[in-house]
């Protein structure tokens, strides 16, 4: 895809930063610095050809990361922190310490809690991106975030996040593939406690979407308006949601 001239991201000049390895394994798990650098560059490529091709140019905008670890993504977007003002958020105190001390010219970070709601204003962001983080969360979690998204998000804004959809259940057994066959969704949790080895809390598992889940479900929050199956890197689906003109966030029916 060609992208319009504002969404070709490039890294800055200071982009070989990299956090120290385990920061790395929490969000990419794997210890090699030339895959985390790589992953990085072709999600943010990802991102912004689905932010261009829904009509979001990144020029003058403001914009979230969200759930943004220690930058890996957002390092790639500090070539347009001449026009926009960017943001990071993330649940790890460690990531985020690193993240303010060595991507400060980048962009804004600061912690968030588990509990969904964040420190920003209502209705300040033009887009906010998630990668992998609704692949880890059961429903509950996902509807507060969903709507703390919304909350955040201005009207008309665009919320981009990722699934593990159809590209990514290789590992589900035939259980769950039915599973989610039949409720749409599937959290599958795994390894708690002293033998979770990212660190990350035990809400942090693995969960599974189908597409037609998170139109009706998601489209509660936000409007689904694209939902790329293998969008980010032939892997995870992208799923793009934008807030109604008027402002309204939480939808239930
Ligand atoms: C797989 S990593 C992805 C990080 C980053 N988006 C990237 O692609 O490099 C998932 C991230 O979600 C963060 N996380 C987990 N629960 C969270 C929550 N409730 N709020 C914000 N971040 C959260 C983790 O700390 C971790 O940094």
């Amino acid at each position: 895809m060609e992208l319009s001239r504002e969404n070709r991201t490039y890294r800055s000049g200071n982009s070989s930063k990299t956090p120290p390895p385990i920061l790395r394994y929490r969000v990419h798990r794997a210890f090699d610095e030339d895959s985390y650098v790589r992953n990085g560059r072709t999600i943010s490529q990802c991102l912004a050809g689905a932010f261009g091709a829904n009509g979001v140019h990144l020029k003058n905008l403001t914009i979230l990361d969200f759930a943004c670890g220690p930058g890996r993504v957002i390092n790639e977007f500090s070539g347009f922190t001449e026009s926009c003002a960017l943001y990071g958020s993330d649940i790890d105190a460690e990531a985020i310490a690193w993240a303010q001390s060595n991507l400060s010219d980048v962009a804004l970070f600061s912690t968030n809690t588990a509990t969904a709601r964040t420190r920003y204003a209502s209705d300040m962001f033009d887009a906010i991106y998630c990668v992998s983080l609704f692949t880890h969360l059961d429903e509950q979690a996902q509807d507060e975030w969903l709507g703390e998204m919304a909350r955040l998000l201005k009207p008309n804004g665009v919320f981009i996040t990722t699934t593990h959809g159809c590209c990514a259940m290789d590992s589900c057994t035939p259980r769950e593939l039915a599973d989610l066959q039949r409720d749409g969704i599937v959290y599958r949790v795994d390894r708690k406690g002293k033998f979770k080895v990212d660190g990350l809390p035990d809400f942090y598992q693995t969960t599974f979407h189908a597409v037609d889940y998170v139109k009706k479900h998601w489209g509660r929050f936000l409007s689904v308006v694209d939902h790329i199956e293998g969008g980010l890197n032939g892997h995870q689906d992208i799923v793009v949601m934008r807030k109604s003109r008027v402002g309204a966030g939480y939808n239930p029916q």
